[in-house]
């Protein structure tokens, strides 16, 4: 699995620096709010795991499960929720918690949603950005890393459900993903 990776792009430590700091400026943004931590399967688990450690606050934690009619048909804008929140939002001061920003889709889509239910506030974190993907402009009020085009994987992120759990960011090798593609 090591053969398949081009570079690391953000070291363990880097990743873990990071989050500590964010945690912190979470706490102290939201000492008088009611925070609601919400994160987007399944990429979002790692991040959301380890930043939840460091806000120093009471919070709830929910997920929620997202389709966008798999990546090649994102273009059609569909966004459909697959699995939903369990509990109200009203009055509750959310934070989306997502592993990357790439077209901008997923997040437009849920902030909107989150705010028509009602809730007091809703911001988003975001591990990685690749802003050179955008098509709908979403405003980041937390950020980790900026990254390059290439395909990203680690923290979370997979590709093909595999990769998610290696405890760093790294670019994958062009001929993984290419050799998946031929092969189909
Ligand atoms: C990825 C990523 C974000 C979304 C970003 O999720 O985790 O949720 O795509 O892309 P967008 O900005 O173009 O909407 P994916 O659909 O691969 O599901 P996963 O999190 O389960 O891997
Ligand atoms: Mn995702
Ligand atoms: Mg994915």
């Amino acid at each position: 699995m090591k053969n398949d990776i081009k570079e690391i792009l953000i070291s363990e430590e880097e990743v873990s620096v990071r989050i500590k700091e964010l945690g912190k400026e979470i706490t102290k943004d939201y000492k008088e709010k009611n925070l609601m931590v919400v994160g987007i399967l399944k990429g979002a688990v790692v991040f959301m795991s380890e930043l939840c450690k460091r806000i120093d606050l009471p919070i709830d934690m929910d997920f929620m499960s997202v389709s966008s009619y798999g990546k090649s048909s994102r273009s059609t804008g569909e966004v459909k929720i697959i699995k939903d929140l369990d509990d109200s939002v009203e009055g509750k001061d959310i934070l989306i918690v997502e592993d990357i920003i790439d077209t901008g889709l997923t997040l437009s889509y849920l902030t909107d949603n989150l705010k028509k239910r009602g809730a007091n506030s809703v911001k988003i974190i975001t591990l990685l950005d690749k802003p050179g993907r955008r098509n709908i402009q979403v405003k980041v009020d937390y950020l980790g890393f900026e990254v390059p085009n290439e395909f990203i994987v680690g923290y979370g992120l997979d590709f093909s459900e595999m990769y998610r759990n290696l405890p760093y960011i790294a670019a994958l090798k062009e001929e993984v993903y290419n050799d998946e593609i031929l092969n189909k």
